[in-house]
């Protein structure tokens, strides 16, 4: 990543994106440029804040329950991990899995070769084929080697929930193409509660989220050209019941302009930036959301509270699909 002083070469497709997002009538930034260095960082240390139960939540739920949910994938599976990172939750799986295959798929090739390295070491029997790949798109799997094994993709994180509808189906889609028709997918989803709470785990006391929030003005400034006042905006979480999800914003704390790819744009005071959403869950939602995309839902794991869930979704056969 180039994190210099003069801006990278950036796509025309990129600069469409961002332009037709601050051209609607309220603003929208893309949230996948959160994830720069700084941005990572700051993502790992949101992972471990008090407030934000989604991952200690998830990795409670995989603790508990990580053998059955091995006995679900079988031995002879072909796990996929989608957003691989350091495959840390997917160690409790692998130490259950006798000749299993591993397909960690990640979009930072450095990250996902070091992680394969260390996972080879742990374990030498494991069949493991790193993939760099932007999992929102189609992938292309490497060669099975054994016919015999049955593709799950593991998907955990939460991470569906920052996709839209339309997107999150169309991917859910895709998941169903790898997973053909013995497979299945393994997801972890965050559930809907209290909104005081989703609130507080986006919008924390130590600053941690809005420091991550308000970076991604600093990086489109360095890596874009652009020329945000980075310090007269305020980071906001704001539950949006309708659509049942958690927003991000950043709101302009005075009128400003700013220019960016040599388009000048102009904020009112307390003006937004949308940033970011994270669509929450329920059980129900999660079985129309499995249906539509060609899966079954066979499993539930959750945590006492209810505030997380891992679910382990079947492919459902054509003929399946038909019948029903
Ligand atoms: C990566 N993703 C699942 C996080 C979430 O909870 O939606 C991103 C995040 N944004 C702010 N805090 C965490």
């Amino acid at each position: 990543m180039d994190q210099g002083d003069t801006p990278r070469r950036f796509r025309d497709s990129e600069c469409a994106e961002i332009l037709r997002g601050l051209e609607a009538p309220q603003k929208r930034l893309p949230s996948k440029y959160f994830y720069d260095e700084r941005g990572s960082e700051l993502f790992d240390q949101i992972c471990e804040l008090p407030e934000y139960y989604v991952t200690r939540t998830e990795r409670a739920i995989m603790q508990a329950h990580a053998a059955e949910m091995a006995s679900v994938l079988g031995d002879d599976v072909r796990l996929i991990e989608f957003g691989s990172g350091s495959s840390v939750k997917t160690r409790l799986l692998l130490d259950r899995l006798d000749h299993a295959a591993y397909v960690p798929v990640d979009i930072s090739g450095e990250h996902l070769h070091k992680t394969a390295q260390a996972l080879s070491e742990r374990y030498p029997a494991l069949d493991i084929q790193p993939l760099v790949a932007d999992f929102t798109a189609p992938l292309q799997l490497p060669e099975a080697g054994d016919a015999a094994r049955r593709n799950a993709v593991y998907f955990p994180g939460s991470t569906l929930g920052n996709f839209e509808p339309a997107p999150a189906i169309a991917l859910l889609r895709n998941i169903r193409a790898l997973a053909g028709n013995r497979g299945g997918l393994l997801l972890g989803a965050d559930l809907q509660k209290d909104i005081g709470e989703l609130e507080a785990a986006y919008d924390d006391t130590a600053g941690v989220t809005a420091a991550f929030n308000l970076n991604l003005l600093t990086r489109l400034n360095r890596e874009f050209g652009a020329n945000f006042a980075v310090d007269a905006f305020r980071h906001q979480a704001r539950y949006n019941s309708e659509h049942g999800r958690i927003e991000m914003h950043l709101v302009a704390q005075r009128a400003q302009d700013f220019t960016i790819f040599g388009q000048r744009f102009s904020m009112r005071a307390g003006e937004t930036l949308h940033t970011e959403n994270s669509y929450k869950y329920t059980l129900d939602s999660l079985a129309e959301l499995a249906r539509a995309s060609g899966f079954e839902t066979l499993r539930t794991w959750t945590d006492p509270a209810q505030r997380f869930a891992v679910q382990w979704w079947r492919s459902r056969s054509a003929a399946q699909r038909l019948a029903a």
